[in-house]
């Protein structure tokens, strides 16, 4: 193999330039995206499946960053306040570091980021407004329905373990939080949440819609 064709190999999603071979630092201090100028080098199959990932997560944490405001518009000053705030302080986290790589690598948001940003914050505010339980409840659902949506990508992007090995380091990260605010939620009684199984299903079958509209739109 060339020198350059050994360097495209190990290249994570390497993107066409103007300039030559350089790299970025798009994960912090963690990782590098070299950039190249031959051309031929972004495999087009897996930039838009790079794309599509960035595309709805970037939503959804987005999603939860909303859900989390309305919850605390209701609940902000309650017994349960300091528990959704921090949260809400890694979801904060999490919408900041795909904020860094939708712009790393070029992906546009969602057409319906306006649309998420009203119905995120009813959902919060709206299962808060049946109290603590029903922001809990709400909680379980949509961290279990994320958790759930990172584990498809995590087998997706194992197909190639080593392309993506620094998306895959971040959304695990992320999945794990994710089940850790799932916890969360059930240690702070949302199963008894009125209607708890009826309101989880429907909330998880609102992710769902989300989820497929957001990784198309
Ligand atoms: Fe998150
Ligand atoms: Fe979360």
């Amino acid at each position: 193999m060339s020198g350059a064709g050994a360097v495209a190999s190990r290249s994570l999603w390497p993107v066409r330039t103007c300039g030559g071979l350089r790299t970025l630092s798009a994960y912090g201090r963690r990782i590098g995206v070299r950039f190249r100028s031959s051309g031929m080098i972004l495999d087009s199959v897996s930039r838009a499946g790079v794309g599509r990932i960035l595309r709805v997560d970037h939503a959804g944490e987005y999603g939860a960053n909303r859900i989390y405001a309305g919850q605390m518009a209701v609940l902000g000053r309650s017994s349960v306040g300091p528990v959704i705030q921090k949260m809400w302080d890694q979801e904060k986290d999490h919408l900041k570091k795909f904020d860094e790589l939708m712009v790393t690598f070029r992906v546009r948001p969602t057409v319906l980021m306006p649309f998420w940003n009203v119905v995120g914050f009813a959902l919060g505010a709206g299962t808060a407004l049946l109290g603590k339980e029903g922001a809990m409840a709400c909680t379980v659902a949509v961290e279990e329905s994320i958790a759930h949506h990172y584990n498809n990508q995590i087998r997706t992007l194992m197909e190639d373990p080593e392309k993506y090995e620094e998306l895959l380091q971040v959304i695990k990260k992320f999945r794990d939080e994710e089940l850790e605010h799932h916890d969360i939620g059930l240690e702070h009684d949302a199963e008894l949440a009125p209607a708890y199984a009826v309101l989880k299903r429907v909330i998880q079958a609102g992710c769902s819609v989300a989820i497929y509209l957001s990784e198309r739109f």
